[in-house]
């Protein structure tokens, strides 16, 4: 939901900005602005419309914009259509203010009838315009940025990351943020602000990862960080592991083609990430085997492909450590009252770490006094620093939109919770722990092997291009990769399509099944095959075209498929990695086929820091 870059130091900065707000563009991308301080005392501004190629064109690649120091935006309309107008930067009215901002402010309406009534007026329909006329009347009442930036604090509610440039200081950046994303890079002369890590990744890995409403008074090399008493706060710098290269394309058309390649790698590290001694060990992650004993159930909460990556996990942690797991939506978790259970752990999975919904149901969870466990693959995000514990994927920086690489790092976690929950409750026989610990490492292969026949998925792709409704059944956890696989589909080829546990279908959806419907059943628990079967077979007595995921070489599959798309076989357990690998296919080959914009689907955005 909208990025934000800033740059001061020795080069020409709008370049630099560009560059970052390109690797930021996953975060929103109807249209895109920059603001330079020109070192005459001028700020100007270049905004445009759509994607961020537009800006880039208009700037010519920036060089229209000269200066050291700026800031940059790349937006995700909430407030206002996109149009250049709404686009951020915005001013206030003397043109000696501008900021940037990520989130929303919720009270703008209240503020924005005050400012008037001081004589303020407003030319587009943001809060991000309230966010700089405030900021400009608590500059012209103290003078001073700081104090300005405190009293805006103390003033508006909501969530934001705010970078403002003010005329009177030239070659500085001001910056605040509550509960949206905001890092600050250094190196050498030169000091960059960004909302992600993959912005500032190729000039800087030391890091200050800026806390709730701390004001960031940023200048060459050098940054200084203020509480809202205006006190120095001393913070100190994270360097960052993941290196430059995992934040470009590499050769591949698309991020996700290149992130679904990097599956194999990603999985491998998370499972090392997880295993000390030939053992799963937890001890790192805040969760020792005395807090694992005194847990009496277990919540997930989560949203999008990790709430789905959740209910996989319930699957596995049931079966295997015989507790009772509840997967809920974050955005409902939140506000449905929850019922405080000191013997309950709450589980929060989340890839960027900073998704509102989950952030804000982790607060209810603690509030509740509930202990807490983040899933997280962003270092230092929200969630990560407010959990009791957390355990971070290793997937590395992931661009595209639709996740894949992190869906599949966050299933891992969840088997390595449910085989450390079954040790220490003791649920599990030691041979048929050593026995999955050992499936886990063959998981890598296995998922390499798939992305090896990708053609066939891409054939089966084309022969799809047509379908106008998907659905997807499977039970078990092969209902849980449905709903991810249906997900993805809709997500980037916009085909519209449901997923349904198998059983379920006659109680409704099967009305929607007519000639040629496209059904993909997944078929991967041997125990369940025959009954997920002999669904797909009542829709394709009413015409459906059937597809099947499963990993022998049952010829009762074959009977009834049109197509079977056969992947390694694995414990049904950890069915839903190697499941997955195809549907994720499926979606991107259909999305390139329909020409849409892979890596950034329309009206979607890969962090979501707005309820
Ligand atoms: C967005 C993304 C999804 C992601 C979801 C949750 O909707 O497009 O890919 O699963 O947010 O994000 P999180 O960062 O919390 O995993």
């Amino acid at each position: 939901m909208c990025g934000i870059v800033g740059y001061v130091g020795e080069k020409q900065a709008a370049p630099v900005l560009l560059d970052g707000l390109e690797k930021l563009e996953y975060r929103g991308y109807d249209s895109a602005g920059l603001a330079v301080l020109d070192g005459k005392n001028n700020i100007n501004i270049a905004r445009a419309k759509g994607k961020l190629c537009e800006l880039f064109k208009k700037t010519d690649g920036g060089k229209a914009l000269e200066g050291v120091c700026g800031i940059g935006h790349t937006r995700w309309a909430t407030h206002g259509e996109p149009s250049e107008n709404n686009a951020h930067p915005h001013f206030n009215d003397d043109k000696t203010i501008a900021a940037v901002h990520n989130g929303i402010i919720e009270n703008y309406a209240e503020l924005k009838g005050k400012l008037s009534r001081q004589g303020y007026e407003f030319y587009s329909e943001t809060d991000t315009e309230v966010a700089t006329k405030l900021v400009d009347y608590y500059y012209k009442k103290h003078g001073d940025p700081v104090r300005a930036i405190a009293n805006f604090v103390l003033r508006v509610r909501g969530s934001y990351a705010l970078a403002v440039l003010f005329k009177d200081y030239p070659d500085q950046i001001f910056a605040v943020r509550k509960d949206s994303p905001m890092i600050i890079g250094v190196a050498g002369g030169e000091a960059f602000i960004a909302s992600d890590v993959p912005a500032i990744l190729k000039y800087t890995k030391s890091v200050y990862y800026v806390a709730n409403t701390e004001i960031a008074h940023v200048e060459k090399g050098k940054v200084t960080f203020y509480n809202l008493d205006k006190e120095v706060v001393e913070k100190d710098l994270t360097e960052i592991t993941w290196n430059a290269q995992s934040a470009e394309k590499d050769g591949y058309e698309h991020f996700m083609l290149k992130e679904m390649h990097e599956q194999p790698r990603v999985v491998k590290d998370t499972v090392n990430g997880l295993i000390k001694d030939g053992k799963i060990d937890f001890s790192d992650f805040g969760l020792s085997d005395k807090d694992i004993a005194k847990v009496k159930h277990i919540t997930v909460v989560a949203c999008g492909s990790a709430y789905h990556a959740g209910v996989a996990a319930q699957y596995v942690l049931e079966e295997l450590a015989r507790i009772p797991v509840r997967v809920e939506l974050s955005s409902e978790f939140r506000y449905r009252n929850p019922v405080a259970d000191k013997n309950c752990l709450v589980i929060v999975i989340s890839q960027s770490g900073e998704t509102a919904d989950s952030l804000a149901a982790l607060r209810e969870a603690k509030k509740l006094k509930m202990k807490t466990l983040a899933i997280v693959n962003v270092l230092g995000s929200s969630i990560a620093r407010e959990a009791d514990g957390v355990l971070y994927t290793k997937a590395g920086p992931e661009i595209a939109v639709a996740t894949t690489k992190a869906y599949s790092s966050q299933l891992i976690a969840g088997y390595a919770l449910a085989l450390k929950f079954a040790t220490v409750r003791n649920t599990i026989t030691q041979e048929r722990y050593k026995e999955l610990l050992s499936e886990l490492s063959t998981l890598p292969e296995k998922i390499e092997c798939i992305l090896k026949q990708k053609e066939s998925i891409q054939h089966f792709a084309s022969e799809a291009a047509n379908k106008k409704n998907v659905f997807f059944i499977g039970r078990g956890v092969d209902y849980a990769v449905c709903i991810e696989g249906s997900l993805k589909l809709k997500e980037i080829s916009y085909v519209h399509s449901e997923a349904y546990a198998a059983g379920e279908l006659k109680h409704g959806p099967i009305s929607l099944i007519e000639d040629g419907t496209l059904v993909i059943g997944v078929l991967m628990q041997e125990n369940l095959i025959e009954k997920t079967l002999s669904n797909l077979v009542e829709t394709k007595s009413r015409g459906a075209y059937i597809a099947a995921v499963t990993c022998g070489d049952d010829k009762k599959v074959e009977n009834v498929a049109d197509v079977k798309i056969t992947v390694p076989y694995t414990d049904g357990l950890f069915a839903a990695s190697l499941a997955v690998i195809p549907l994720q296919l499926f979606a991107y080959y259909l999305s390139v086929l329909k020409g849409n914009d892979v890596d950034k689907p329309r009206n979607l955005a890969k962090s979501v820091t707005v309820e």
